[in-house]
């Protein structure tokens, strides 16, 4: 077995990676993320999805595809270019709904444990804003995070802040969680009910 050869991408993947593409993007989520994302998007039936983070779009396809009909998704991105990829290709799925918006500004706005399903791939609702991101998770929601092995892109200075955030989320009370050196390093955390 690997990690990748049983996995059938989305259809809709292909045209937002060609995309991604001439556009120079190059922090789309790989994969093996994509994969894992899907695979527990399909457990929360009739959920309510957040990505912070759209980019072009990419985890965006992965967690639609494991979606039922029933769920809800908001990505929310400050880069209207990059999000118009995902518009193009995405836009047409009447469960989706893409906000052109600070990920900082739209926590803020959001009622606690109001969402089931938190991708934080955005700085803000991660290494900032954190206990915004983490409020709105409801009892047995997930909070995912990647690319917390170390990556050619990290600016300076980033790794501390890796292992701080590492730190912060394994001593919460609120929430279990799973650290996975695995495709660009995910953690997988979980409410816990209260
Ligand atoms: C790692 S990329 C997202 C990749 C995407 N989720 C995927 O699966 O391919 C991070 C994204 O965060 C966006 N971003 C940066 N600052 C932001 C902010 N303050 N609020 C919302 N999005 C922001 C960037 O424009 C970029 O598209």
């Amino acid at each position: 077995m690997d990690d990748i050869s049983y996995t059938q991408p989305p259809a809709t993947l292909a045209r937002i990676l060609k995309r991604t593409s001439e556009l120079g993007f190059e922090l789309a989520s790989e994969d093996r993320t994509g994969a894992l994302l899907r695979t527990l998007a399909a457990s929360k039936p009739g959920g309510r999805f957040l990505e912070l983070g759209t980019g072009t779009g990419v985890a965006t396809a992965w967690l639609l595809d494991g979606m039922d009909a029933t769920s809800q998704l908001v990505s929310v991105d400050v880069d209207a270019t990059l999000q118009e990829s995902a518009r193009e290709a995405l836009g047409h799925d009447a469960r989706l709904t893409l906000i052109s918006e600070d990920a900082a500004a739209f926590l803020k706005r959001q009622p606690a444990a109001g969402y089931d399903f938190v991708f934080a791939d955005a700085m803000r609702g991660k290494y900032e804003n954190l206990d915004d991101a983490l409020r709105i998770v409801r009892a047995g929601g997930f909070y995912i995070i990647d690319d917390m092995l170390p990556q050619s892109n990290w600016p300076d200075g980033h790794g501390p802040r890796v292992l701080a955030l590492l730190e912060t989320l394994a001593t919460r009370p609120d929430f279990a969680m799973v650290p996975m050196a695995w495709a660009s390093g995910l953690v997988l955390a979980v409410r816990k009910p209260s």
